[in-house]
């Protein structure tokens, strides 16, 4: 063999990481299109998106027709996946059969090796009394299963304790808890039961207060500190958690973790969190739950930034992350690289089911009302098949490394436009941070910047959301009651599989022109809704200036 071979290979290698300038790149992705969708309109029909906005969509990015955007639709990375052609082909395969068609069976065994084996009990009987895995259509349908039944057991048991918080929660908790919980005072006939979260999703937080219990995000200091040194900023905070189990343990019947933080600014949570997380509900004897929709992301961050696991395979860090929990439920339209489809999962042998003996078939028989028979869930058989099949590929180290890799880049090139984005960036998405944008001018609450952000950015082509002072604030008919905590984000996340660097780049160039004249973006008026629960998905706003 020549030298010059060994002399190219070297220098090839050498090129590999080489990411020193934007667009510079020696690594390909590790897949290729299969197919692909033209799109339907030019990103020069600047009036008539600007006409669609304003009159057919009133501001809402959520009612704005998605075949008139030519960018990169970044409103939400669920369901929005680009599927693999093994996911095509395993959908040729599925199986309508109406009761305990193929896809249940081969997605119970999958879930068996992407969770844990102890997770689904091949030898139950599909949706009989040993199961553990409960189909729904999505991750909010089978949230809302959950708290439903969570909230009829315990209203059974007559478990909860009303009246006055203990006086030994830190002052912080008290200031935020207190106000919930029924009169001012804490007098009794409000809500009694707190679901404590590193940070809850809105869909979360909705089935939590529809059930009248009250959603409690403990986010991690550094998080709140903004340190964009930290990279678990998805951490729950163990010393609150820990002080509200120790005198409040009677009002809190599970507490959850969400991974990747969504909410939060989609960072990251480390297995030393969940470790303590699980010695202080030991403790206390509360059952653990994650919301786990972003699961092999969340896996791929703990690889990479804790020591203990450099080594270890993102299968097994995935398995390890599952060990410490007694439930999840999940959204399957993100790490299960699928459209549709979500579950919830219990431990078979774990407190739940023993504390409540209703809990099993109270869940069984909301899926069999609302969303179909146990073994299909709300679900065709060939999304089950997809989804199988997206397990298997999501935790590719190849596939989460070009995905993870895509959405760094997409920050690190706002970042250099000086756009103020949340740090480090997360799994899926990037977080701009609207008060930082405005040098403060949006911390104004009431005049939603954030969505008129998101609006002029719609004009120029691109779709992204508002998660901050509108969506996570509420209205009580006088004035505005901002997130707790605080946050005002709007969020570009990013569809699997889906968009090239250079699409995003294209979104980096329309919020750079935003940012250049930002003086010059109005704030919004909001015309229907203000005083709705889950008012961003259905309110109407229009430009104040
Ligand atoms: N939990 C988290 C952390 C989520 O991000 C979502 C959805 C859900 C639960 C609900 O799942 O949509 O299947 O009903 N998040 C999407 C988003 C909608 O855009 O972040 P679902």
């Amino acid at each position: 063999m020549s030298d010059a071979t060994a002399f190219f290979i070297r220098r090839f290698r050498g090129a590999l990481d080489n990411v020193g300038e934007p667009g510079r790149y020696f690594r390909p992705r590790p897949y290729r299109n299969a197919v692909v969708r033209f799109r339907g309109c030019s990103i020069e029909d600047f009036e008539q998106r600007r006409d669609i906005l304003v009159n057919e969509a009133g501001l809402n990015a959520f009612l704005f027709r998605a075949d008139m955007i030519p960018g990169c639709d970044l409103l939400s990375d669920s369901g929005t996946t680009t599927m693999t052609m093994e996911q095509w082909a395993a959908m040729f395969l599925g199986d309508e059969a109406y009761g305990s068609n193929e896809g249940f069976f081969e997605l119970r065994e999958q879930f068996a090796e992407t969770f844990g084996a102890g997770w689904c009990d091949e030898g139950a009987s599909a949706g009989g009394s040993s199961d553990s895995m409960f189909l729904f259509h999505q991750g909010r349908a089978a949230e809302n299963a959950f708290f439903s039944v969570l909230a009829r057991e315990l209203s059974r048991a007559g478990a909860g304790r009303g009246g006055a918080l203990s006086g030994g929660l830190l002052p912080e908790l008290l200031e935020r808890i207190g106000p919930r919980l029924g009169g001012a005072d804490g007098s009794p006939g409000g809500p009694v039961f707190i679901i404590p979260s590193n940070s809850h999703f809105d869909t979360t937080q909705g089935n939590i207060e529809d059930k009248g219990m009250i959603p409690l995000n403990l986010p991690c200091k550094r998080h709140l500190e903004n340190d964009e040194t930290y990279p678990f900023r998805g951490n729950m905070d163990i010393e609150e958690l820990e002080n509200l189990l120790e005198h409040e343990r009677d009002r809190v019947p599970v507490v959850y973790l969400t991974v990747t933080n969504n909410t939060g600014g989609g960072q990251p949570v480390s297995i030393d969190n969940m470790r303590r997380i699980r010695q202080v509900t030991r403790r206390y004897n509360v059952p653990f739950f994650l919301d786990a929709c972003r699961f092999a992301e969340n896996a791929w961050f703990i690889q990479r930034h804790e020591e203990e696991f450099a080594g270890t395979g993102i299968p097994e860090i995935v398995r390890e992350m599952f060990r410490y929990v007694d439930g999840f439920h999940i959204s399957l339209k993100k790490d299960g690289l699928a459209n549709m489809g979500g579950a919830l999962v219990i431990r078979r042998d774990g407190d739940l089911f023993r504390r409540f003996p209703g809990f099993r078939e109270g869940i069984t028989d909301r899926q069999i009302m609302t969303e179909g028979h146990p073994t299909y869930g709300g679900l065709a058989g060939r999304d089950l098949m997809a989804i199988a099949e997206g397990l298997r590929t999501v935790v590719r180290r190849d596939y989460l490394d070009a995905r993870i890799g895509q959405v760094a880049r997409f920050g690190a090139g706002l970042d250099r436009c000086g756009i103020p984005v949340v740090k480090p960036v997360g799994g899926h998405a990037v977080y701009i941070d609207i008060d930082r944008f405005f040098d403060g001018a949006a911390a104004d609450v009431g005049d939603f910047r954030g969505i008129a952000f998101t609006a002029l950015l719609l004009i120029a082509g691109h779709r992204v959301c508002e998660l901050g002072t509108y969506a996570f604030g509420s209205f009580d008919g006088e004035r505005e009651i901002p997130p707790d905590p605080r946050i005002n984000y709007v969020r570009a996340a990013v569809p699997r599989l889906t968009y090239e660097d250079r699409d995003l780049s294209a979104v980096v160039e329309a919020v750079r022109v935003l940012a250049d004249h930002r003086d010059r973006i109005p704030g919004v008026k909001v015309e229907y809704g203000r005083q709705l629960s889950l008012r961003h998905f259905k309110s109407r706003f229009s430009f104040a200036g």
